[in-house]
């Protein structure tokens, strides 16, 4: 039912509603994530007045457009076969949700989220060539407002090279700053539409903002074998930010006196992870270098088929959101022709995240385990299909 005329809660998935697994098990309180342990996990074992329990977790998902809502099925699917009980509600929104309410993120709707212990989304946005939605409407309305009002403030990213791709041996993970920079919109027009049009795009760096996330990724980088991180930016142009970047890496790296750090300019980076992928164990970077980066990694270590991301809010002041990097390829939806492996390894970063340890690496194995069965580029089966396989595997 609708809690409100603008939330749709709706029955769209098949594993959506109510999926209880009555399996018992630990619930683990630390990990490699940075920050604190999952909020919710406790407080499902101090009801039940023990350190061990069934936590129920409660999750939105947005499954959204195309493909999204096939690869999230799979997900859930996987989730379910771990044994982790979820009580996820979905929630309609994205592009065929904006064609048919005019509606691209009630307040009611964001508000609703926010009780929730993660969101996992799909993919959301119209055809590509399509122009029935605005350019920017759904990226900045949607997807962007979730990061900025659950300040979502890490976009931690992994890239573990699948067999078959360009760097098999690769493993990092870039901390993309999610939550400031290029993407806060600053900026605007003056004169428009005349040739004396003046258009601004300014960045926006805080010394709160830009230290909150460097101290992340070197949290992340003390909790990983080779403590290695690596900056990358754009100092030698960008004298301002970069400048604000270097000197909060070079702080905050007295606290962590066991990782050894190095910098990249961003152009830089990009021959290394081409050439030379294997060099970086933690990448943070601002923004929109972030955002850059990490399809090039994707491509890199297997294919954007393949890239699962989690925005995070290590504060744990409200839900984070888990979702593949990849978009919603209409062009295949309904086909079984998506690749689920990069909800699915979502998914996985989603259980670790709740304080799942076990059944995240359970996941996480299963689909390596498969990768190295059909390595990237082998004939794919179908999503169900290898869905059903992570499943069968666990
Ligand atoms: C991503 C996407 C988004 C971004 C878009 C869709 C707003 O490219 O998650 O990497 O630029 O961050
Ligand atoms: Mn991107």
């Amino acid at each position: 039912m609708c809690a409100s005329s603008t939330v749709h809660l709706v029955d769209g998935f098949s594993f959506s509603g109510e999926v209880r697994v009555g399996a018992e098990r630990p619930v683990g309180k630390s990990g490699r994530w940075a920050g604190r342990a999952g909020k919710s996990a406790g407080r499902a074992g101090e009801e039940q007045g023990a350190s061990v329990g069934t936590a129920t977790y409660r999750v939105a998902v947005i499954g959204g457009d195309g493909i999204g809502p096939e690869v999230v099925a799979e997900a859930l699917k996987v989730v379910a076969a771990a044994g982790v009980a979820l009580e996820s509600r979905a929630f309609e929104l994205g592009a065929a949700h904006y064609l048919a309410t005019g509606e691209v993120l009630a307040d009611e709707t964001l508000e609703a989220l926010r009780g929730f212990d993660a969101v996992l989304l799909g993919a959301v946005g119209p055809p590509i060539g399509s122009t029935d939605v605005p350019p920017g409407l759904l990226e900045r309305g949607l997807l962007l407002r979730l990061r900025f009002e659950l300040d979502l403030y890490v976009n931690h990213r992994p890239f573990t090279g699948t067999p078959g791709s360009l760097s098999p041996e690769c493993d990092f993970v870039v901390v993309r700053e999610n939550t400031e920079g290029t993407y806060v919109g600053e900026g605007g027009f003056l004169r428009k539409g005349t040739r004396h049009e003046v258009a601004t795009q300014g960045s926006v760096n805080t010394r709160m903002g830009v230290e909150r996330c460097v101290r992340y990724a070197f949290e992340l980088a003390a909790q990983r074998p080779r403590r290695h991180l690596t900056l990358v930016h754009k100092t030698n142009v960008l004298t301002f930010a970069g400048d604000l970047w270097q000197r909060t890496v070079d702080e905050v790296s007295v606290e962590f006196p066991g990782v050894t750090r190095d910098y990249n300019h961003v152009d830089a980076a990009c021959i290394y992870l081409v050439e030379q992928p294997t060099r970086y164990d933690v990448v943070v970077t601002d923004n929109l270098f972030g955002d850059i980066l990490t399809d090039l990694a994707g491509a890199v270590a297997g294919g954007i088929g393949f890239a699962a991301s989690a925005n995070l809010n290590p504060a744990r002041t409200g839900p984070s959101l888990f979702e593949p990097v990849h978009g919603a390829a209409h062009d295949i939806a309904g086909s079984g022709k998506a690749n689920p492996l990069a909800a699915i390894s979502s998914a996985a970063l989603m259980l670790d995240y709740l304080g799942e340890h076990d059944a995240a690496a359970r996941v996480h194995k299963a689909v390596a385990t498969y990768l190295e069965e059909y390595p990237a580029g082998t004939p794919f089966p179908s999503t169900v299909a290898v869905g059903d396989a992570i499943a069968e595997r666990l």
